[in-house]
């Protein structure tokens, strides 16, 4: 099969891309710069130039792939607070993406997050691929690529916990974490850190979005979910540990100021279960947890 990727130079591309080549596909991955296209090409695949905002390009790229798998996302607006701004982005490129493959049969696999679950109100139990809303930040994007189900797309979403994690991640919620961390000289959590976050492995979600594209029944919700739930104040207390610094507990009211572009994620309380993922595709992580990762040092090196 050939497979366009969007944010093809992206972290999580950086173990879809290889997944991809070794079981046979061939990728095409979207590049907006001369960096972007030069470490797409070291990846193994074809590049196509241009933004995501250069809809023609997506367009005429999805039409000519036999897949395509949507990775790119616009966190230089989420990290200066546009989120409005990113998820509209997110959407142009979905519709243009999904419109394009309509009638096909052909499979796009779309990107969102476990966190909008809890962002939606449910925290009191794990979020399940079940859990589908009307709307909102990041969700229209998943409706327009569900709904292509019912226009000849076998279509489904992958949702990403906040924290993807692997020595391949540069520039994740991990890293900034730790970031954040060295500038306040403590590795802080909110309240009693008892929130928990999910987790998932690089290489075993790039298994996932593979297994997703090859064989996703049409209008699947697929949740990328290794650790269902680990406790914030665990998160904490291995970088703490791994910086040689302390961990302390900060209060909401302090929380922009300690975590900057992290606050709103940082107090999520968001287990989520990837029961039918798993039964639906026989996938099954076999990398790492998310403190076991931490604690094998690549993150402070
Ligand atoms: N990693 C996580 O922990 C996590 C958690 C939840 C959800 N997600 C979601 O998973 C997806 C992949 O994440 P990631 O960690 O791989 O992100 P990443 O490492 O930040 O990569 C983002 C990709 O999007 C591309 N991109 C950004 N703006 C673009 C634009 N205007 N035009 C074209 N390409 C653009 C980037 O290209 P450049 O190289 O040119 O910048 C890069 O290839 C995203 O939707 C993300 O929000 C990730």
């Amino acid at each position: 099969m050939q497979v366009f990727i969007t944010g093809a130079s992206g972290h999580v591309a950086s173990a879809v891309i290889p997944e991809l080549i070794d079981e046979g596909h061939q990728v095409v991955g979207l590049a907006r710069s001369d960096d972007a296209a030069a470490v797409v090409a070291e990846r193994g695949a074809e590049v196509v130039r241009g933004d995501l905002t250069d809809l023609d390009v997506l367009r005429s790229a999805a039409t000519d792939a036999d897949g395509v798998i949507h990775l790119a996302f616009r966190h230089d607006l989420m990290q200066v607070g546009d989120m409005a701004g990113a998820a509209a982005s997110d959407l142009d490129a979905v519709r243009v993406l999904a419109e394009a493959l309509a009638g096909t049969g052909k499979p796009i696999v779309g990107t969102s997050g476990t966190a909008m679950i809890a962002m939606m109100g449910i925290t009191d139990r794990p979020g399940t691929e079940a859990d589908v809303f009307e709307g909102g930040y990041r969700i229209d994007a998943e409706n327009v690529i569900l709904a292509s189900a019912e226009r000849g797309v076998r279509s489904s979403v992958v949702r990403l916990p906040p924290s993807v994690h692997s020595d391949l991640d540069q520039h994740g919620f991990v890293p900034g974490l730790i970031g954040f961390a060295r500038d306040n000289g403590f590795a802080g959590y909110l309240g009693d850190g008892t929130n928990r976050w999910p987790a998932v492995h690089t290489r075993d979600a790039a298994r996932l979005y593979r297994l997703a594209v090859e064989s996703a029944p049409a209008g699947s919700v697929l949740h990328a979910v290794g650790d269902e739930g680990v406790e914030f104040r665990e998160i904490a207390a291995a970088i703490g540990n791994g910086l040689g610094i302390p961990t302390a507990a900060v209060e909401s009211v302090d929380a922009p100021q300690r975590f900057g572009y992290l606050a709103r994620f940082v107090g999520v309380n968001n287990p989520t279960s990837a029961e039918r993922t798993r039964a639906l595709l026989t996938w099954k992580p076999e990398q790492p947890g998310l403190i076991e990762d931490i604690d094998a040092g690549h993150y402070f090196a």
